[in-house]
């Protein structure tokens, strides 16, 4: 029997504290709520869904490096602040050429114009921003449709 398809979501820096950190901007949302909202909707539509968090650089890219080797059919990605500053991520990403959606919860281009610049965006399938934790789970949906999981 052949596994479901699998789709990786990797959270940068500063997304645990999310809950907490700048309400104004990011929502009273945990990083906890979004990641349970995204595993409940995976199971929905059949697919796995393996959520990842780090606040280091090195470890994101030890992580997409591992990418290939568990098959990973599809990638979510809010690189948080890595976004505005990494071109070493956005090259593991580039290395192992799996699509993927960037996320920001925060519409980055209504904010501080160093925010307005993205590493990815050019490599990503899709770009979403300002939706708030919604926009996971229009990722997930979106990511779920491009590998072939009719809709639920
Ligand atoms: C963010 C936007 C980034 O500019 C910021 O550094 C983050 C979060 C967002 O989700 O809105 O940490 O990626």
């Amino acid at each position: 029997m052949s596994l479901s398809p699998l789709i990786w979501v990797l959270h940068g820096p500063n997304l645990n504290r999310l809950g907490s950190r700048e309400p104004e901007i990011y929502g009273a949302t945990t990083l906890d709520q979004i990641n349970e909202s995204l595993l409940n909707r995976a199971k929905a539509l059949g697919v796995r869904l393996d959520c990842f968090q780090t606040n280091h650089e090195g470890a994101m890219i030890e992580r997409i490096h591992h990418a290939p080797e568990q098959r990973v059919a599809f990638m979510l990605i809010n690189p948080a602040a890595f976004t505005h500053t990494s071109v070493a991520i956005r090259d593991a990403i580039a290395s192992v050429a799996i699509p993927f959606v960037e996320i920001h919860i925060s519409n980055v281009h209504r904010r501080e114009p160093f925010r307005h610049h993205s590493y990815f965006s050019d490599l990503a399938e899709a770009v979403i921003c300002g939706l708030g934790p919604t926009g996971y789970l229009a990722a997930l949906d979106f990511a779920a449709q491009k590998i072939g999981i009719p809709r639920g």
